[in-house]
């Protein structure tokens, strides 16, 4: 029987990390992926994929009215939807067979085949030939992450054509006439953005009276202000109770959450993007006494151990953010407490990015978080507007907000809605780790000109004042 250090179940960036980690400390390591590619949801039908069409619809868009103001007429752009989607494939390629590489070359054992935990210290692959594989391992890491969860007590018929997840949604053969988008969370506009680029008429029917829930509320709101603008159109506060196929499309009926009549409205597709679940299917937990939590996730402690010696979890399959760099940050510090080394990840500085145009971008906690845990706190926000590089390149929209410690100056948050916002964050997030002040962004030299002279103007605001507003 093959003898491992540890055994990885679940190739996804969580997953393929940690085995990444743990051979660089020097340890005998399998990895177990059920799909043919390496890289989970992520890099197959998620993140990789989205951003590729959302770079490729956002091109159509400026080509179609970005870029007269320029100066540059291009005539009437032509949408070929094929090379589009071939775009997205080729980038897909590339990126799981840069993960068979680095699997190489750190000299991890791959198979393909589906996990289980059988018995203590043990992993049985179900391979792709029919056979079994028996693992023995001093430690199991579970990294199997997510599925999509549906609408809670609503039937939904998936068959990614025309009822789609967010997998069928990466892969419309034609741009649908009217795309419906149930949850108007971060799957719901990042596609429904893509498509609303492409021609599709979108509307978005959210449960809260919000988009991006759980967002700083300031942002959600001017997001959604522009995403309006672009044209998607929003029904919040209403509770989808059916989807069903009619026809060639489908419909779907809600009704307003503080009660009234329930409306139906056609589609001709309909992307569910209501949340994910945690995926532990047929892995074999019970059996091997692995805890779950009341929503189905590996119950984990500070070290991301479970309930039994020698089983670690990390990723979508735990509480937390489902973020494929939270993952990642775990599957390293998963790695190194099995080292013996003091693994570690800073849940208090998680970047979120929405990648809808322009993006959306956050870390640390938002005005509603600081209120609510009564903590004083400043605000320092800077407008594109008045950001000279943001005018050179029409990139105008949106603004900088810097939340800071009133006692201490200490930046709690850091939030923005901008251009290139999902690159800027990473000066907050970079500061928070060390436990910066907004004066110390505030007196760090900016080039000019940046986009980012945006961060540091309302870092400005928020310790002191800005000074081109
Ligand atoms: P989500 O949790 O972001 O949003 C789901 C939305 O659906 C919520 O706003 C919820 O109120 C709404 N909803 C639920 N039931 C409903 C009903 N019956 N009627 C109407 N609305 C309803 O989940 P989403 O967008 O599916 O994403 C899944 C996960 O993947 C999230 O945890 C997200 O963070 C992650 N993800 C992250 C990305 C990023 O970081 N850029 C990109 C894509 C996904």
């Amino acid at each position: 029987m093959a003898q491992y250090d540890v055994v990885v179940i679940g190739a996804g960036p969580g997953g393929y990390v940690c085995a990444i980690k743990a051979a660089q400390l020097g340890m005998k390591v399998a990895l177990v992926e059920k799909r043919t590619t390496f890289g989970g949801t992520c890099v197959n039908v998620g993140c990789i994929p989205s951003k590729a069409l959302l770079q490729a619809s956002e091109k159509l868009a400026e080509a179609q009215h970005g870029l007269e103001a320029f100066g540059v007429e291009v005539g009437k752009p032509k949408l070929n939807l094929k090379q589009m989607m071939a775009h997205k494939t080729q980038t897909v390629d590339q990126n799981t067979k840069g993960l068979v590489f680095l699997m190489k070359k750190n000299k991890i054992d791959t198979f393909h085949g589906t996990g289980r935990i059988a018995g203590k210290r043990k992993v049985v692959v179900a391979l792709e030939d029919g056979k079994d594989e028996t693992l023995e391992a001093k430690n199991i890491v579970i990294a199997t992450g997510s599925d999509v969860a549906g609408i809670p007590g609503v039937e939904v018929k998936f068959d990614e054509k025309v009822i789609v997840s967010s997998t069928g949604a990466l892969e419309f053969a034609k741009v649908p006439g009217h795309l419906v988008v149930v949850g108007g969370g971060v799957i719901g506009l990042e596609l429904g953005s893509v498509w609303a680029r492409l021609g599709a008429k979108v509307t978005v029917v959210e449960y809260l009276d919000t988009i991006l829930g759980g967002m700083d509320g300031e942002v959600a709101k001017q997001m959604q202000r522009l995403l309006a603008k672009q044209g998607l159109e929003f029904r919040l506060g209403a509770k989808v109770t059916g989807v069903a196929k009619a026809g060639k499309g489908a419909t779907v009926t809600f009704e307003p959450v503080k009660g009234g009549a329930a409306e139906t409205i056609q589609a001709d597709a309909v992307l569910v993007a209501t949340g994910r679940r945690p995926y532990t299917d047929g892995l074999g937990l019970k059996e091997a006494g692995v805890e779950l939590d009341e929503r189905g996730r590996v119950k984990t402690d500070a070290h991301l151990r479970t309930n039994v010696e020698g089983i670690y979890a990390i990723g979508d399959v735990v509480a937390g953010p489902m973020l494929a760099h939270r993952g990642e940050d775990e599957g390293v510090a998963v790695a190194e407490t099995i080292a013996g080394q003091a693994g570690h990840v800073n849940y208090g500085v998680i970047p979120a990015v929405v990648y809808t145009s322009p993006e959306v971008a956050s870390v640390g906690r938002t005005e509603e978080e600081l209120k609510k845990a009564g903590i004083a706190y400043k605000v320092g926000k800077f407008p594109f507007t008045a950001n000279g590089r943001a005018r050179a390149m029409l990139q105008t929209d949106g603004f900088v907000k810097v939340l800071a410690d009133k006692a201490d100056d200490r930046v709690l948050g850091v939030h923005i809605v901008g251009f290139g916002a999902g690159e800027m964050i990473h000066e907050g997030a970079v500061l928070m780790e060390f436990g910066g002040a907004a004066e110390d962004l505030a007196r760090t030299c900016h080039a000019h000109p940046t986009l980012s002279e945006a961060v540091k103007e309302a870092a400005l605001a928020a310790f002191d004042k800005a000074i081109h507003i």
